[in-house]
C-alpha cells in the first residue's frame, strides 16, 4: 500500500504507484477542521479517479462533532475507505490532540473511532503509531480496542511519537498485535521498508498482513513492481532504464499541472527529481535546474536534454 503523505500523495503521484502495483493507495491527510470550512486547500485533497480505486482518503482531527461532519463530505466523494489518521507527530497537529497526540488519551481515540464507524457505510481503518514514547505503549491493547469498535483494519508505523522519524521503525510490537488471538482484522506493517527483502520480512517474519510503503516510493514509484516481483521469484527486477524515468517524470509533471496549475504542478513535483535520477554521475546541474525552473516548459526541456545526454546510462 502507498502510505499517506503530505504533498506527496495526490492525484498523479498515486496514479503512477497504482501502475507500478500498488494495491491500495491513501491520501496524504486531510483536515477535518478544513474539510468543515470548506477550505480550498483540504476540499482538493478529496480528488480521486477511478483508475486509482480501491483509494483511502485519510482525515485527521481532534473534535468528535468536526469529525463526523468530515466524514459526511468525505463520503459524498465516493472513496473505498475512510481512514483515521491517529499517527502524526507534528507539533501543530499533535498539540491539539489530533494525529499521534490523541495517543495520549485512548479513551477518546477509540470514542472517536466508535462514533465514526457508526456515521457511514464506508470501512473505517486507521493508521496509528506503537505509542506516545517508550514508556507508555499499549498498541496491542489499543488495536484491539479500535477492533472491537469496528476498525476494518490498522496501519501501525514501528516508532513512537517522541522518536519521530528518527532511529529505525521496530516492527516486533507490530507482529504482537498481529499475533494477538483476539485480532481478526488486517494488521499492516509500516515504518523503514525501502527494500523488497524488508516488505519480505514483515510478512514471512513478523507475519503482517501488508506493508504500507511511503520514503521509499518518493521518486520512484517503481518500489512497488519490485517488491511483487520479489515476492514472486525470489529475484530482483532490474531497475528502469532512463527512458522509463524520463516518461514517468515528464508524465508526473504533466498531471500535476493539469491537477493543479503551473505554478503549484511545478513546485511540488520537484522533491521526487532526487530519486527518479539518482545513480546518474555528475547530475547535480541538471537536477538544480529541474528544482529551480519555474516555468514547466523549461523543466520538460531540461527531461529531453538529459534523456539525450544520459539515455545510455545503466542503472544498477
Ligand atoms: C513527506 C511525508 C509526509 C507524510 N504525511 C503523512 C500523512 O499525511 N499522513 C500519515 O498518516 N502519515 C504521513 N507520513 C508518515 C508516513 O505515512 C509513514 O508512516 C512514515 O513515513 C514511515 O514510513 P516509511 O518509512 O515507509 O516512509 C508522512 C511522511 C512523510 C515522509
Amino acid at each position: 500500500m502507498l502510505a499517506p503523505m503530505e504533498d506527496v500523495s495526490d492525484p498523479p503521484f498515486r496514479a503512477l504507484c497504482k501502475e507500478q502495483g500498488a494495491d491500495v493507495v491513501y491520501t496524504e491527510f486531510i483536515s477535518s477542521e478544513g474539510l468543515i470550512r470548506d477550505a480550498a486547500k483540504s476540499v482538493m485533497k478529496l480528488d480521486i479517479y477511478e483508475k486509482e480505486r480501491p483509494v483511502g482518503i485519510q482525515i485527521f482531527g481532534a473534535e468528535l462533532e468536526s469529525m463526523l461532519q468530515s466524514v459526511e463530505i468525505v463520503e459524498k466523494t465516493g472513496p473505498d475507505i475512510i481512514d483515521i489518521n491517529f499517527g502524526c507527530p507534528v507539533k501543530k497537529v499533535v498539540c491539539k490532540g489530533a494525529g499521534a497526540g490523541i495517543l495520549k488519551d485512548v479513551d477518546k481515540m477509540v470514542a472517536l473511532t466508535d462514533a465514526m464507524v457508526k456515521h457511514t457505510k464506508l470501512p473505517i481503518t486507521v493508521k496509528t503509531r506503537l505509542g506516545w514514547d517508550h514508556d507508555s505503549i499499549k498498541i496491542v491493547e489499543v488495536a484491539e480496542r479500535l477492533q472491537d469498535v469496528g476498525a476494518k483494519s490498522i496501519a501501525i508505523h514501528g516508532r513512537t511519537r517522541a522518536q519521530m522519524y528518527k532511529g529505525e521503525a521496530d516492527w516486533a510490537p507490530i507482529a504482537e498485535v498481529k499475533n494477538n488471538p483476539r485480532m481478526h482484522i488486517p494488521v499492516f506493517g509500516n515504518g523503514d521498508v525501502n527494500t523488497p527483502e524488508k516488505a519480505m520480512e514483515m510478512r514471512d517474519r513478523y507475519g503482517l498482513d501488508g506493508a504500507m510503503i511511503g520514503r521509499a516510493s518518493i521518486g520512484y514509484p517503481w518500489f512497488f513492481r519490485e517488491v511483487k516481483h520479489y515476492f514472486k521469484t525470489g529475484e530482483h527486477l532490474s531497475p528502469p532504464t532512463l527512458s522509463e524515468r524520463i516518461q514517468a517524470a515528464r508524465r508526473h509533471l504533466q498531471m500535476a499541472i493539469d491537477w493543479k496549475g503551473e505554478k503549484l504542478g511545478v513546485f511540488e513535483t520537484r522533491r521526487h527529481y532526487t530519486n527518479y535520477f539518482k545513480g546518474i554521475p555528475h547530475f547535480k546541474e541538471y537536477r538544480m535546474k529541474m528544482v529551480t525552473s519555474d516555468a514547466a516548459k523549461d523543466v520538460f526541456a531540461v527531461f529531453d536534454e538529459v534523456e539525450e545526454l544520459f539515455g545510455d546510462y545503466e542503472f544498477v
